[in-house]
C-alpha cells in the first residue's frame, strides 16, 4: 500500500466515526424530543382527570394521584429542552421555538411557575374542594399557556 493509500484510508475512516456520532448525537436528539413531548401529553391526560373531578364527575383519589404527577412532571420539564433541540435544530420534529435558548431565564421561571400553580392545584385537590380545585385549574392552564405563547410554535 503506498503513502497515498494509508492517508485516504485514514481519511476515510476519520469520516465514518465522524458520521457514528452525528448519528448518535441524532438518536440522542430524537429522544429527548419524545421524552419531552410525551411529557407534555402525560401533564394534559393528568389535567383532564383532575377537571373531571372538580366538575364532580370524578373521583378524588384519582384526581390527587394525578395532580402529584403534574407536581412531579412540572419538575423534569426544563431540563428536557436540551441545546441544539429547537425547531431550528430538528425542523419538522419540534415546536419549541429558539427563543427557549435565549431566554433561558425566563423559559425557566414559566416551568417553576408551572410547577408551583401545580402544588397548590395538589392541594386544593387534596382539601376535596371541588371550587378551589377548578379555580386552581385555571391557573394551572394559564401556566401552561404562559409558556406555550412566547416559546410554542403554533401546532396547526
Ligand atoms: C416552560 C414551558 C412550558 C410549560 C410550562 C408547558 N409547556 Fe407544553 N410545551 C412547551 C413546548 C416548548 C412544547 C413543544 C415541545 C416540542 O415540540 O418539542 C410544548 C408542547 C406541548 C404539547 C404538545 C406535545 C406533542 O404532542 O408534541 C402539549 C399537549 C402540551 N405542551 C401541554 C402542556 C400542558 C397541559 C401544560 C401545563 C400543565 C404545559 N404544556 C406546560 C412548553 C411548555
Amino acid at each position: 500500500m503506498n503513502k497515498f493509500r494509508i492517508v485516504t484510508a485514514a481519511m476515510i475512516a476519520t469520516i465514518m466515526v465522524g458520521g457514528g456520532t452525528v448519528t448518535v448525537f441524532a438518536q440522542e436528539k430524537e429522544a429527548t424530543l419524545k421524552a419531552r413531548q410525551d411529557l407534555m401529553k402525560a401533564q394534559g391526560a393528568d389535567l383532564r382527570i383532575i377537571k373531571a373531578f372538580a366538575d364532580g364527575q370524578g373521583d378524588q383519589a384519582a384526581a390527587l394521584e394525578k395532580a402529584n404527577d403534574l407536581v412531579a412532571q412540572s419538575a423534569k420539564l426544563a431540563a428536557l429542552f436540551t441545546a441544539g433541540t429547537s425547531l431550528k435544530d430538528i425542523p419538522g420534529k419540534t415546536y419549541a421555538k429558539p427563543e427557549i435558548w435565549t431566554e433561558k431565564a425566563k423559559f425557566d421561571a414559566a416551568a417553576a411557575a408551572l410547577h408551583s400553580e401545580a402544588e397548590k392545584l395538589a392541594a386544593a385537590v387534596k382539601s376535596g374542594d371541588k371550587t378551589a380545585t377548578g379555580d386552581q385549574f385555571k391557573a394551572v392552564g394559564g401556566a401552561c399557556g404562559n409558556c406555550h405563547t412566547p416559546f410554542r410554535e403554533k401546532m396547526s
